[in-house]
């Protein structure tokens, strides 16, 4: 086998691969022998790893002959696609970590593990160590899935909690998870949801066997969130999460539903709410299925060891399809259900504003709210001399007559601020 990539993830390959080499063979029936590591620069210095196996011909280890698995942990689209469909195209199997191709041009390398009759293997990719796609691509291939719900980004997670524990702005939030090492020194795919729209895409697409890429997730990162919306939050009894939400959108007759919704926001959700006790850079993943009703997975999302465990698993599996000459299951995309856009989305808003305190401001505002459809759940106001504070809960209603209503608001005379507009999840 070979191993493309031997940083944070790759090395604890190696570590596990050594260790547990007799236990490994034990399992799949077969020795498991580390033929090639290609990296960047071969003379850096790796703990644990034999620098005899280190090369930078990644290209040429992808298509030797002695080769029958190749694991990529080197991240990125190029040349990571490339290798992969190198190697699937001379017959060998696949095991990948990187969300962000598969959710960019995942329908690429499926096609070719189609066409090659080759394993395309990619637990890791969502939420590290935790066991989530086997589960929704095998344990669950049987049953109807409704809704994905999760935190799926640790470093996100992280901020939001210190934010939340600590009262910590983002700016500091975010300087301690880079220093704790969660973030990246380029944080942008972290915090602007980039990282956890691709693991939406890639759990809607197992979930309900339709194409979905990174392209069809309506994205909004936790770089808005302030100390008002995590204040405002704390006053509903609710906690703010990035939450990536994957949700069949039912229909009048047809047991597919009208298509699905893929969504990553800053939301927020009951403190009693069970994503609500997921702490630090922890990751947790609802999924609701008709037969099997609730279940929830949760470990580990990030870090070297917790994904090289993910990966070890895709490795016995298909050492083991390989050793027995069968296959494992191909993705089956044949719903294509289409991907509907975020305004059809129904959600619920909670939306505080700083308003005049005078005769009929509240009446306007709940007239705007009804003017678009909108019901109102609950309304608060604390008088501050001249001005009050008006708070808003929403009944669920589509997306796009709430931000409507949003943008009337700001608009109007005797609406000093819009204070903070945030979706509200995981009741009604
Ligand atoms: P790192 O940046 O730590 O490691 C990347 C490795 O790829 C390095 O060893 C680097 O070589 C090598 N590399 C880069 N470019 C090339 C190239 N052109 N040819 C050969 N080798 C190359 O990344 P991580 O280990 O953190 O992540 C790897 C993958 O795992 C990514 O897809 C990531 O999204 C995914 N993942 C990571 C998690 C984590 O917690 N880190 C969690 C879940 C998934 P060199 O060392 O010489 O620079
Ligand atoms: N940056 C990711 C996170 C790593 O913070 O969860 C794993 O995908």
């Amino acid at each position: 086998m070979a191993l493309l990539g031997c940083g944070v993830v790759g090395t604890e390959v190696v570590r596990l691969l050594r260790e547990q080499a007799v236990d490994l063979a034990a399992r799949v029936g077969a020795p498991l022998e580390l033929a090639g590591i290609a990296v960047r620069r071969p003379d850096k210095v790796r703990a644990g790893v034999p620098e005899e196996l280190l090369t930078t011909d990644a290209q040429g280890l992808v298509t030797r002959d002695d080769v029958d698995i190749v694991i990529e942990v080197i991240g990125g689209i190029e040349p990571a696609r490339t290798l992969m469909l190198e190697a699937m195209k001379t017959g060998k199997s696949v095991i990948t970590a990187n969300k962000a191709l598969l959710a960019e041009d995942g329908a690429t390398l499926f096609a070719a593990a189609r066409e090659y009759g080759a394993d395309l293997y990619y637990e890791a990719s969502v939420a590290g160590a935790i066991p989530l796609l086997r589960p929704l691509r095998e344990s669950l291939v049987g049953d109807h899935v409704h809704r994905v719900l999760g935190i799926v980004n640790g470093t996100t997670n992280y901020i939001l909690d210190q934010m939340d524990t600590h009262g910590a702005g983002f700016n500091d939030a975010l300087e301690e998870a880079q220093a704790l090492g969660y973030a990246e020194a380029d944080p942008t795919a972290d915090v602007e949801g980039f990282d956890a729209a691709a693991k939406a895409a890639i759990l809607a697409q197992l979930a309900f066997h339709t194409p979905v890429g990174a392209a069809d997730v309506h994205r909004e990162g936790i770089t808005e969130v302030s100390a008002a919306d995590v204040a405002g939050a704390k006053g509903m009894d609710c906690v703010v999460k990035l939450l990536a939400i994957c949700e069949r959108v039912p229909s009048e007759g047809g047991r597919n539903g009208r298509g699905v919704s893929v969504r990553v926001y800053p939301a927020m959700i009951p403190r009693s709410h069970p994503l609500a006790s997921v702490r630090e850079a922890y990751n947790a993943v609802f999924v609701e299925a008709e037969s099997a009703g609730s279940l929830m997975f949760y470990g580990a999302g990030a870090g070297g060891a917790p994904t090289a465990s993910a990966i070890l698993g895709d490795l016995v599996a298909v050492a083991r399809n390989v050793v027995g000459g069968t296959p494992g299951p191909v993705e089956v995309t044949y719903a294509k259900l289409p991907v509907l856009p975020m305004g059809e989305t129904v959600t619920r808003y909670y939306i505080q504003l700083d308003v005049a305190d005078e005769a009929g401001v509240l009446a306007t505002v709940a007239e705007e709210f009804a003017r678009h459809g909108v019901s109102i759940q609950a309304v608060r106001q604390v008088g501050l001399g001249e001005e009050a504070q008006l708070v808003v809960v929403t009944h669920r209603a589509p997306d796009a007559a709430l931000s409507a209503t949003v943008e009337v608001l700001r608009g109007l005379e005797m609406v000093r601020e819009v204070a903070s507009v945030m979706r509200v999840e995981g009741e009604e």
